[in-house]
């Protein structure tokens, strides 16, 4: 039997030896210069094989199975040896160690009749074992460039322990706190989140995804995930045609189009229909507009989850449903295992549906190289060479010092002074778990450091808990509060556990538990400058503890170097960067509140007028703005010079802006255009981001940053549901985050 598959692979290497030029995906390069080169080779082994497998074989290509190494859902099928030698299953999940998959590898190859190499997947989100700070951390960043050399080398850890496929970027958008998994994502924002997704794709494919340390992104949860009613998980979405395309669609099209090779389906349902069925969104959109050509997968058991959402009479209806509408492999369902061939039989499902399924799985392995060399990922010295390595720590810890966000600092309280004496406390200082985050990887806590003893590597340290993260016990606030009077300065380390966030961990309250709030006020009274760190997966209402705190940082859960990064910021090794990639409302009844809000046409311009947009109890501006944080140095901005004032469908303008450190200290500033549309066919956001750049100035030094408006740039889906721009007038703004003012004016004109 082995001799079929060695002729197979033996005709494929000649062909694919003479299609290798031109494979190369652009790292960075341009989004169309990487897709062609990543789609325009074809694999003829993927045709042999086609032509001699049976139908259980091709069935078997297009099942996922999850081995008993990890849990990611909620229940574990038994027997996936026995359905991987049956060739019942192409692809393991949750599998890992080079020694492992090889293990599983040789069973497929050796005992199976073509010996077609297995996929192993893997949730590699922020890291495989070097863990980066959660993604709604590294958004804050603003820097796709870290992103994707962070993608890159989880990428490498991943590749080098047998895994051959991530389940991220997850490109959903969010503005709902109250979903756990807002802590995966990029944010709010769709112009940001398509920056990162795109980095986060280069990142793990890198420019040859052959080369065995890169890896095939798969992107997630398509689609709208994020927008789950009253942010309870895997809730309802329901939302028109156009805001979809606005401001979801975008960061999953990035994706695609940087070349990602999969797409998992969302659990979620859309306009009625679940998304794992859904054809307007995997076959309509996805391939038809988008041009995707690798495979599209299920979320976990999303199949069988049909039959709960109401739209299938049982497993083998929702199956034959989810392959027809464009979702080629099924995740722990067992529905395609257990009926698709009953269902070709019966003539429910085609062959030719059935096989272009399958050529899609194989030709990603294909691109893989797995028919070159099914253990080229499962090498034990690599694996060791490669995991952890102080390049991959060093790139952690600048990361997590990015993601962390200055949201106050009253009197410069910071930078502390090193050396002296600081009581830290708090229910997280001395956590280490919780700094890596829900989704981390194959993460260990073993040997990392928590921020109590980061914080002892520039101070002396009096340490006291105060209490527990919940719970009424206030029984350990004396000590605190004699640790706090005995000391030069206070941080405090406050917010949530880390699986109060993620998949399946959704709150009604964003704010901190009362005893923590408590044990904040009975610190601040002790008169005490308070620094707070916060460590949470999601945006909080702080409102109160905004009011009490002398200085706040945001840390998100920043990783596996994310104590040493919080140490390095508190004591001015290095200076806080990160902006908020998501609004931080003043409560919860604000939410969901958003940069790219409309107008309405009541807007709120007469102070206490009753009749326009408002609330009776809170203003409507929300505490902390997207795209907002602080620094040591301050910053000012020139008014916006545009190149010209009008440009047409050929043409561009370019807008400069003139940033001067003005304070003492080196710091870096992220500059952001935000534009407004004012007048067109439908409405317009009040404003959106649509241009930034990070740059690093020092004290006293100047820069001039400029951005280039296209009618790309400014098209929107127009109100016949086309794409493009209209000809009309739009306020431009730069400046620090999405409240700056003081906007220029330019016309668009359709000659
Ligand atoms: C369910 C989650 O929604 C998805 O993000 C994840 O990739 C799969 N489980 C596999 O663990």
């Amino acid at each position: 039997m082995k001799r079929l598959l060695l002729f197979l692979c033996a005709t494929f290497v000649l062909v694919s030896c003479q299609g290798n030029v031109g494979r190369k995906l652009a790292a960075g390069g341009s989004q169309d210069s990487a897709r062609a080169a990543n789609f325009d080779k074809t694999y003829p082994i993927v045709d042999s094989l086609l032509r001699v497998m049976t139908l259980d074989e091709k069935i078997g290509q297009l099942v996922l199975y999850t081995s008993d190494w990890d849990v990611t859902g909620p229940s574990i099928r038994d027997g996936y040896v026995d359905d991987i030698r049956a060739g019942r299953c192409g692809n393991i999940f949750n599998a890992y160690t080079a020694e492992y998959t090889r293990k599983l590898q040789e069973i497929a190859v050796n005992e199976t009749r073509l010996g077609i190499p297995l996929l192993f997947g893997y949730d590699v989100i922020h890291g495989f074992r070097t863990i980066f700070p959660i993604n709604l951390g590294i958004s804050a960043s603003w820097d796709p460039e870290l992103i994707q050399e962070s993608a890159r080398i989880a990428a490498r850890e991943a590749a080098a322990a047998g895994l051959h496929w991530t389940y991220s970027p997850m490109c959903d958008i969010s503005v709902e706190p109250r979903w756990g998994r807002i802590s995966e994502g990029a944010g709010e924002d769709a112009f940001l989140g398509s920056a990162i997704s795109r980095a986060m794709v280069y990142g793990y494919q890198g420019s040859d995804l052959e080369d065995p340390m890169t890896i095939a992104a798969c992107v997630k949860h398509f689609a709208a995930y994020g927008a789950p009613q009253a942010g309870r998980d895997y809730n309802t979405v329901d939302m028109s045609e156009r805001w979809l395309r606005e401001f979801y669609l975008p960061p999953y099209k990035a994706a695609v189009d940087a070349g990602a090779q999969t797409v998992m389906a969302s659990f979620n349902e859309l306009d009625g229909i679940p998304a794992t069925a859904n054809a307007h969104l995997l076959t309509e959109i996805l391939r038809d507009e988008w041009g995707f050509d690798g495979f599209v997968v299920s979320d976990y058991t999303g199949i069988m989850e049909m039959i709960n959402h109401g739209t299938s009479l049982d497993l083998k209806d929702a199956s034959v449903q989810a392959l027809k509408a464009g979702n080629d492999m099924d995740m722990q369902s067992g529905g395609y295992s257990e009926h698709l061939k009953k269902a070709v039989e019966e003539g429910l499902v085609s062959q030719k549906t059935i096989d272009e399924a399958v050529r899609r799985v194989l030709t990603v392995k294909a691109r893989l190289g797995l028919f070159d060399d099914p253990y080229r990922y499962c090498d034990p010295e690599r694996e060791k060479a490669e995991t952890m390595t102080a390049e991959n720590l060093a790139t952690a810890k600048k990361l997590a010092e990015e993601s962390c966000v200055l949201l106050k600092n009253d009197n410069d309280c910071l930078p502390l002074a090193k050396g002296g004496r600081v009581a830290v406390i708090g229910p997280l200082a001395e956590s280490a778990d919780d700094l890596l985050g829900s989704w981390r990887g194959a993460g260990q806590v073993e040997g990392v450091k928590n921020i109590k003893e980061a914080i002892a590597d520039y101070a002396t340290v009096v340490y006291a808990k105060g209490c527990e993260l919940s719970g009424s016990d206030r029984s350990g606030f004396a000590q605190a509060v004699a640790a706090a009077r005995g000391a030069n300065a206070v941080v405090m380390v406050l917010g949530e556990s880390c699986d109060w966030s993620g998949e399946a961990a959704s709150r009604t309250s964003i704010r901190l538990p009362e005893i923590q709030t408590e044990l904040l006020k009975a610190i601040v009274n002790t008169g005490k400058p308070v620094t707070l760190v916060l460590l949470n997966g999601r945006p909080l209402d702080i409102s109160e503890e905004s009011g009490l705190a002398s200085s706040i940082l945001e840390a998100w859960f920043p990783g596996t170097m994310g104590a040493e990064a919080v140490a390095s910021l508190l004591f001015g090794d290095a200076s806080p960067s990160g902006r908020l990639s998501v609004t931080f409302p003043r409560n919860i009844g604000q939410v969901p509140i958003y940069h790219y809000a409309k107008m309405t046409g009541r807007p709120y311009v007469h102070p206490g007028a009753k009749f326009e947009s408002r609330y009776l109890d809170c203003e409507n501006e929300p505490l902390y703005p997207f795209g907002y944080g602080l620094t040591y140095t301050t910053f000012s901005y020139s008014k916006p010079t545009l190149s010209a004032t009008e440009f047409g469908p050929k043409g561009s303008l370019s807008a400069t802006v003139t940033v001067t450190n003005t304070g003492a200290r080196p710091g870096t500033e992220t500059v952001q255009m935000y534009i407004r549309d004012l007048v067109g066919s439908v409405t317009r956001p009040v404003r959106q981001l649509k241009g930034f750049e990070r740059v690093s100035l020092a004290p006293g030094e100047s820069r001039q940053v400029s951005f280039e408006i296209t009618p790309e740039l400014i098209s929107f889906w127009r109100r016949d549901l086309t794409f493009g721009p209209e000809a009309g007038d739009f306020q431009l703004f730069i400046g620090a985050d999405a409240a700056c003012n003081d906007p220029v004016t330019f016309s668009y004109t359709d000659r």
